[in-house]
């Protein structure tokens, strides 16, 4: 890594008064410089109680509208706009409004990876951590509308014993990971404990030991007497696991699974971003206030946002 190059960014984040976030599967670099590493809205909520002006978002975009909803008097700054969610984009506000119209009486869950505009038409927002004690404790004579990940949902569905309305959403990063790769990893790593994401496949989720979001894997691997696991997620958070335990041994699930857009962005970026104070992400008053309420809610249910 390049100590000048670093020591630019420092030097400018103490000037624009900014704090740097990351999200666990960005490059080791990044998480490296980072104030905070960790999932998206702990990053968020991390950020709204700092006393910086400026939040770098070094993750993808609606993480960064996400920051921009909670912090509105902070400047938020997405250090390559082009990193999107493939997975956010998969619903549209449009799409999503017919598929309430034809539940009226259903109420809408999203996940975090969703648009602002999306997220403005739901009732409540969840993460990974918390999808499935979210639904746990919505009335039982409601429908649900769940979207945009139907591998999330299927989870959620799976843990309440909620009959959930699925979009068909998915990360294409998580789907491409197989039940054979875990086989493989397993007899390569005898005795290693298999932790996967719920964004990963039917096949995948069956035959992993647990199911868990990003921050659940990293407290998870903390506390298991275990000593060596297999991780089936973005590698970026076998970075985050060999950092915080080095007596403990990971294995990723496979060499394959990076997400392309979570890999836009660099240290020569990052420097950008804070010289140029670009690209600033902002959302709409109307729509940052509906979605407000949404992740409002979910923490109003679940004050406990891991
Ligand atoms: P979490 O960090 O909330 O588990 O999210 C995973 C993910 O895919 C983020 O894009
Ligand atoms: Fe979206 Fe999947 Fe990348 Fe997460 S890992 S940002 S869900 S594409």
């Amino acid at each position: 890594m390049s100590s000048s190059l670093v020591n630019k960014i420092l030097e400018l984040k103490r000037k624009r008064n900014a704090v740097i976030l990351a999200h666990n599967y960005q490059v080791a670099e990044i998480q490296d410089i980072a104030d905070f590493v960790g999932d998206s809205l702990g990053l968020s909520v991390q950020a709204a109680a700092t006393q910086a002006d400026v939040i770098v978002f070094c993750g993808v975009y609606f993480m960064a509208e996400t920051a921009a909803i909670l912090s509105p008097n902070k400047t938020v700054l997405l250090p390559d706009k082009h990193a999107g969610c493939p997975m956010a984009d998969m619903i549209t506000a449009e799409q999503l409004s017919k598929l309430k119209a034809e539940h009226p009486q259903a109420l809408v869950v999203c996940y975090v990876n969703s648009t602002a505009e999306v997220k403005a038409l739901c009732d409540y927002c969840c993460t990974s951590s918390n999808a499935a004690k979210l639904v746990e404790n919505l009335p039982e004579d409601k429908d649900i509308i769940f979207v945009p990940d139907q591998h999330l949902g299927a989870f959620v569905q799976a843990r309440s014993g909620r009959k959930l309305i699925l979009w068909p959403g998915f990360c294409p990063t998580h789907v491409r990971m197989t039940a054979e790769q875990v086989n493989d990893a397993r007899i390569a790593h005898p005795g290693a404990v298999v932790l996967a994401h719920p964004e990963c496949g039917p096949a995948v989720r069956a035959v992993a030991d647990q199911l868990l979001s990003t921050s659940q894997m990293i407290a998870f691997a903390g506390k298991s007497p275990a000593n060596r696991f297999i991780i089936a997620t973005e590698e970026g958070i076998l970075h985050s696991l060999r950092k915080k335990y080095p007596h403990k041994e990971f294995y990723p699930v496979s060499d394959k699974a990076v997400c392309p857009n979570m890999k836009k962005i660099t240290l020569e970026k990052l420097l950008w971003s804070l010289e140029d104070m670009q690209t600033v992400i902002s959302v709409s008053p109307a729509i940052a206030q509906h979605a407000r309420r949404a992740l409002d809610r979910m923490l109003e249910v679940l004050p406990d946002k891991s």
